[in-house]
């Protein structure tokens, strides 16, 4: 690999098209293939166009309780077909700019639908017939895709998956939204605030599994004061028209009742897409949940392909697959790169946004580590009340007898942005107290975080 090679990669997502530019910059000879758009799931239908929108969302929400600051705005209203030509000139923008760098680093972009014919070859089926690609190397980024669920196929009409949600027609009167994940709320809540009654239907017994429990508390408070009606344990059995309308039929401990509604989301999950690679031909192996098996420096069960990025297994995010992209070329490149999986910091970008990085309060309790817990609630935080948006917290964990961090949970209007200090001082095997002893300026959220960290002892000041 240090020698110029030829590499072949699949998928121009943040997994692909990072991986092809850190390549051309090591000096390999790069062809980066893509059957549908440049900047994958994340620039085209998922991080970037949802984030628009869920701005928009804020926007109006905002706007909404302007009036406790004395200010009253009348007769808001909302161009749907405006709203989705910003959001979608923000993504034309994002996705231009990756051809451009593409372009810059002398990366050769063919558009078409790849297969792996053998382990040297790559045959590309495009608008002009099948180019053979011959290679040293191949990159397979190919993603993932929103799994359906029985009696609810995707007709981007009636049923949405996300990519439908991202661009409508008009704002639904009532949605039905089944899955309360990442996805499910945060289209949900922006719903919510584009004006849509919402009603959540979640399989297991709250919102957001996997998630702190005092968050998910404040989530489901949130939900509620928003109107947001949260079914949980609820299944979607089925659905029909009738009149203008939908019926969807709801099962909750085996008995099933109807809601009505005029548009239904279903976000239930991804799973990783390979379909129509050749996988089984080349011996490629699989793990549980389809995701391609890799060792540690992305290497597929044949060693002269990798995989990176959602198709490579969880979490399915786009800074971890852009992470992965990176350190599987320099790690094949003889480079000493590596990921820290422990540090992946995780956001669901609802209002209040929820960020966390390392363990969780469960997940320690069960690997019986001792910890020690710091909390701060932005009630209590100067900015916060100046802003406005006084919900939440922050929660650090620390081991007990180290003090190092292990984990952090933030909810709260600025969680995103706050979450970052603690990954950088986890990636550094920081303590609580690091952070306790760090000036932070004033009057910002991140003393909440500083706050926090001198809770861990009991010497926080301002609670
Ligand atoms: P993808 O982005 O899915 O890219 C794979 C590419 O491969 C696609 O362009 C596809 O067309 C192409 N491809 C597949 N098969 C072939 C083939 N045979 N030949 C040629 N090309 C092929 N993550 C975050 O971190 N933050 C967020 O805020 C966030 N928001 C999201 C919101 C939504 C609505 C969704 C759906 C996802 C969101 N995600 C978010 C997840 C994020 O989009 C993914 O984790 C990320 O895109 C994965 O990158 P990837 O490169 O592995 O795959
Ligand atoms: P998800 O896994 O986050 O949530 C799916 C939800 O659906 C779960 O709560 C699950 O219990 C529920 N569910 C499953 N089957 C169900 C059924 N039959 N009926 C009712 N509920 C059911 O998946 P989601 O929201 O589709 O997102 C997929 C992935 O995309 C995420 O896991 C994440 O990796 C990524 N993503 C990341 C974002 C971010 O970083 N902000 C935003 C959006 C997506």
């Amino acid at each position: 690999m240090s020698q110029s090679s030829k590499v072949v990669v699949i998928g121009a997502g943040p997994a692909g098209y990072v991986c092809a530019i850190r390549l051309a910059q090591l000096g390999q000879k790069v062809v980066v293939v893509e059957k549908q758009a440049l900047g994958g799931t994340c620039l085209n239908v998922g991080c970037i166009p949802s984030k628009a929108m869920i701005a928009a969302g804020s926007l109006m929400e905002k706007v909404a309780h302007a009036h406790v600051m004395g200010i009253t705005v009348e007769n808001v209203s909302l161009d749907a077909t405006k709203l989705v030509e910003w959001k979608n000139a923000i993504v034309g923008r994002l996705t231009g700019g990756v051809g451009g760098l593409l372009q810059k680093h002398g990366c050769k972009v063919v558009m078409g639908t790849a297969r792996i014919a053998n382990k040297n070859t790559v045959e590309v089926t495009t608008d002009k017939g099948i180019e053979r690609l011959a290679c040293d190397q191949i990159v397979i980024a190919t993603g993932s895709i929103p799994i359906e669920i029985p009696g609810f196929a995707f007709d981007e009409d009636s049923v949405w998956s996300s990519t439908g949600a991202l661009s409508p027609v008009k704002i639904p009167d009532h949605l039905v939204v089944i899955g309360g994940g990442y996805i499910g709320l945060e289209l949900g809540m922006m719903y919510r605030h584009l004006g849509s009654k919402v009603t959540v239907l979640e399989a297991t017994p709250g919102a957001l599994p996997g998630q702190d429990a005092d968050c998910v508390k404040v989530i489901e408070r949130s939900l509620k004061k928003k109107k947001i009606v949260l079914r949980v344990n609820t299944f979607a059995k089925q659905w029909r028209k009738e009149g203008d309308g939908l019926m969807v039929t709801i099962e909750k401990n085996g008995e099933q009742e109807e809601i009505q509604c005029d548009q239904i989301l279903s976000t239930v999950g991804r799973r990783p897409f390979s379909e129509g690679l050749g996988l089984e031909g080349l011996g490629i192996a699989t793990i549980k949940g389809g995701f391609i098996q890799v060792d540690k420096q992305m290497r597929t069960s044949v060693s002269n392909i990798f995989c990176v990025g959602d198709a490579a297994g969880q979490p399915m995010l786009a800074h971890k697959a852009e992470e992965e992209g990176v350190a599987c070329v320099e790690l094949i490149n003889g480079q000493k790169t590596h990921i820290n999986y422990d540090t992946i910091p995780a956001i669901v970008y609802t209002n209040p946004e929820v960020a966390s990085v390392g363990k969780t309060e469960s997940q320690l309790k069960e690997a019986k580590v001792d910890y020690k817990v710091g909390k701060f609630p932005f009630m209590a935080n100067g900015r916060a009340l100046t802003t406005s948006s006084i919900e939440g917290f922050v929660k650090i964990l620390a081991d007990s007898k180290t003090d190092e961090i292990l984990g952090a949970h933030i909810i709260g209007h600025d969680a995103g942005q706050l979450i970052a200090e603690i990954v950088t001082t986890m990636e550094f095997g920081g303590s609580s107290e690091d952070i306790a002893r760090i000036c932070h300026a004033h009057p910002t959220t991140s003393e909440a975080v500083k706050e926090a960290a001198m809770n861990i002892e009991g010497r926080s000041i301002h609670i």
